[in-house]
């Protein structure tokens, strides 16, 4: 099952400059992002198998160091051959070109325990986050983890209150998903996972979830 914007969040022509681009943290979109990354090291520390969702030119997975193996998933072949070249060493990652959403159900690797995903999540609208989430539900084991930190509203009133806040945000807040940390949560809760949240600046969040 392919998402519904695949085509126009594929980050092809963003790839060249996506590095750069991250390092400036003066940008609330960006505002965070370091700190978030350290965070899903931190929760990762135990992890052996790990899928990377939406892997883009890998700074994720590269900050992680302790896993047997990874899969790295995303749809821009030109952000992967960054992180291919960046982690040319580490033998231990795979790459995979595949849409996200319908990628569990068709996954063989049945030891990864651990799925991660970094400022990805948000390209899906919510009724396939939900999707999403069900997949990844029915294919990890008891014990299973999520880390996914993405830009996030708390609730309908931080929502307001960061659209008065950024006024000049407006496209982005309108063009993209970004998750709602309280009905996601509650989503997963349904599921049978069990979670956590953190905030790491106005827009980034944490969820960390055991099944
Ligand atoms: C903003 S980048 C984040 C990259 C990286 N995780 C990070 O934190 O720097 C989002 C990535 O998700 C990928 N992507 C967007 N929608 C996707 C989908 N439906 N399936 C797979 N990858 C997707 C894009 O191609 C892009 O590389």
């Amino acid at each position: 099952m392919k998402s519904r914007y695949s085509k126009k969040f594929n980050h092809d022509s963003m790839a060249v400059n996506y590095d750069k681009d991250v390092k400036n943290e003066d940008h609330p979109i960006r505002a965070g992002y370091q700190s978030l990354l350290n965070w899903v090291q931190e929760k990762t520390k135990n992890s052996k198998f790990i899928v990377d969702l939406g892997c883009g030119t890998g700074n994720t997975i590269k900050v992680l160091q302790n896993f047997e193996k990874a899969y790295c998933v995303d749809i821009s072949q030109k952000m992967m051959d960054i992180a291919k070249e960046k982690l040319k060493g580490r033998k231990n990652i795979i790459f995979l070109k595949s849409d996200f959403l319908g990628f569990f159900p068709e996954f063989k690797e049945t030891q990864a325990d651990t799925i991660i995903s970094t400022y990805a999540i948000h390209h899906l609208i919510q009724e396939e986050k939900h999707k999403l989430f069900e997949e990844i539900y029915n294919f990890l084991n008891k014990g299973g983890k999520l880390v996914f930190g993405d830009l996030m509203f708390k609730n309908k009133e931080q929502e307001k209150e960061m659209r008065e806040k950024y006024p000049d945000l407006a496209e982005d807040f309108d063009d993209e998903f970004f998750w709602c940390v309280d009905d996601e949560v509650k989503k997963l809760e349904s599921l049978g996972f069990k979670a956590e949240i953190k905030r790491f600046s106005d827009l980034s969040w944490g969820i960390y979830a055991v099944k």
